[in-house]
C-alpha cells in the first residue's frame, strides 16, 4: 500500500503496525474525538426510511437551516458532499483565472482540484523553518502582503485557508478584505473556523452579500466529526451556486447527510463542549510535546498542532505504530515541509499523554 497524502488512512497504518484499523490511535486526522454528537446518530436513525426516496435536489430544509444561522437568503448556500466536492467547483471558476494564489505548504487537495481544470497555481511560500524569531503569525502577515502586491492582472485568482492546514494560523480578516477589491475570486476555505467561538472566528461571511467575487466553504466533517458522511456547504452569490448546482450531479448530498446536518448545526450543547475542550487540551499538548527533547511545536489556533523535529519523522512514525499504534500525520506530502514535520491532531486528554509518553518511548530512534 503506497504511503497516504492525506491523513486518517487506518488501513495503510494497520499493515504498518499489525493489527485492526480499530485498534489504531489516529492523530493523523483531524477530527473532532467528542463527536460524532449524539443528535447525529438520533437524526441518522430517525430518517432511515428517507432511503427510498431522492434527496431534495434544491436543498432547501438544510439551506433554510443554514440561513437561519448565518443570518443570509436561502439560495445564498450550496450543501455539498464535504466541502472537498464544492473545492472542485471553485476550482473550475478560479482555473479561469491567469493565475491562483495559494499559500503554502497548503491542503493538498488545492492543487488536485486547480489541475483537474488545467489552473495555473502561484505559490505563496510561508517560512515556517526554525529559528523562530518571528513568530508564524507575523510570518503569515508578511506573506499576506506579497500576496497583495504580487496581482499583476485584473483577472488573478486566491484559494485561502483560515485557520491554515497544517500551521493552524489564522488569517488576519482585514489583510483579507483588502483582497476582494483586488482579487477577481477569492475563495476562503474555513473547514476547521468552527473550533473557534463565533467572536473569535475572523470569517469572511459578513462580507459575502458586498463581494460577489468572494466564496466561503465550510465543512461539517470536522467539527462534528463526520468525515464518513460528507457534508460541506459553500456560501456565495446565488449566481454563481446556481451554475456549480449545473454543473454538478443533483443528488450530491444525501438524506443520512442532510438530516444529521440540521441536526449537528442546532446542537449548541456539543458546540460549547467543544469550545470549552479544546483551548486546554491543546495547551496540555502544546506543551507536553515543547517539553520533549528535540520536538518544536507551533502555536495553532485549531484542533491541530504542526510540529518540527530533529528526529526524522517516517522512522518515528513506523516506530509509533508498530510500539504503541499510534498514527501521527507525516508532511510528506507537503513538499515545503518534508520529513522533519509532521501534524497532530487534539484529542482527550488521556490520548494526548499516550501520544506523549509514546514519543518519549521511542525518542532512540533520533536521528540527528
Ligand atoms: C483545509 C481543508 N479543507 C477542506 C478539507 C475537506 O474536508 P471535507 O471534504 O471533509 O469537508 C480538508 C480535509 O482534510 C482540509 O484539511
Amino acid at each position: 500500500m503506497s504511503r497516504p497524502v492525506h491523513g486518517g488512512n487506518l488501513l495503510w497504518a494497520a499493515d504498518l503496525a499489525g493489527c485492526s484499523p480499530n485498534h489504531i490511535l489516529d492523530f493523523s486526522a483531524s477530527i473532532n474525538p467528542l463527536g460524532p454528537p449524539q443528535s447525529a446518530i438520533a437524526a441518522i436513525q430517525a430518517h432511515l426510511d428517507t432511503l427510498t426516496a431522492y434527496p431534495d435536489p434544491s436543498y432547501s430544509a438544510l439551506c433554510q437551516g443554514l440561513s437561519d444561522i448565518h443570518q443570509l437568503p436561502l439560495d445564498w448556500f450550496l450543501p455539498g458532499n464535504g466541502s472537498a466536492e464544492l473545492l472542485t467547483w471553485a476550482c473550475r471558476d478560479l482555473a479561469r483565472c491567469a493565475w491562483t494564489g495559494v499559500l503554502t505548504p497548503a491542503f493538498a487537495d488545492y492543487r488536485r482540484a486547480l489541475s483537474a481544470f488545467q489552473g495555473q497555481i502561484r505559490s505563496f511560500p510561508l517560512d515556517v523553518q526554525r529559528p523562530w524569531g518571528l513568530s508564524l503569525n507575523d510570518r503569515m502577515n508578511r506573506v499576506l502582503t506579497r500576496v497583495g502586491q504580487a496581482i499583476d492582472s485584473a483577472q488573478c485568482g486566491l484559494l485561502l485557508n483560515t485557520p491554515h492546514n497544517p500551521t493552524g494560523q489564522l488569517l488576519d480578516r482585514k489583510q483579507v478584505e483588502k483582497f476582494l477589491e483586488q482579487f477577481a475570486l477569492v475563495v476562503v476555505d474555513e473547514a476547521f473556523i468552527d473550533f473557534l467561538p463565533s467572536e473569535a472566528q475572523e470569517s469572511l461571511i459578513a462580507r459575502v452579500q458586498e463581494f460577489p467575487n468572494l466564496v466561503i466553504l465550510r465543512s461539517l466533517t470536522k467539527f462534528y466529526s463526520l468525515p464518513g458522511l460528507r457534508l460541506g456547504y459553500a456560501i456565495g452569490h446565488p449566481d454563481r451556486l446556481k451554475k456549480w448546482q449545473k454543473w454538478r450531479d443533483p443528488w450530491s448530498v444525501n438524506s443520512l447527510a442532510i438530516a444529521a446536518g440540521l441536526a449537528v448545526l442546532q446542537d449548541h450543547t456539543f458546540q460549547c463542549q467543544t469550545w470549552n475542550w479544546l483551548p486546554p487540551s491543546r495547551d496540555q499538548l502544546w506543551t507536553g510535546l515543547a517539553e520533549l527533547p528535540g520536538f518544536y511545536p507551533w502555536p495553532s489556533a485549531a484542533n491541530f498542532l504542526l510540529v518540527a523535529t530533529d528526529y526524522s519523522v517516517p522512522g518515528l512514525q513506523m516506530a509509533l505504530l508498530q510500539r504503541h499504534q499510534i498514527l501521527i500525520r507525516d508532511c510528506l506530502s507537503f513538499p515545503e515541509l518534508g520529513a522533519q514535520y509532521f501534524r497532530v491532531a487534539v484529542r482527550s486528554y488521556a490520548d494526548n499523554q499516550r501520544l506523549l509518553l509514546a514519543l518519549a518511548d521511542c525518542l532512540p530512534e533520533r536521528v540527528n
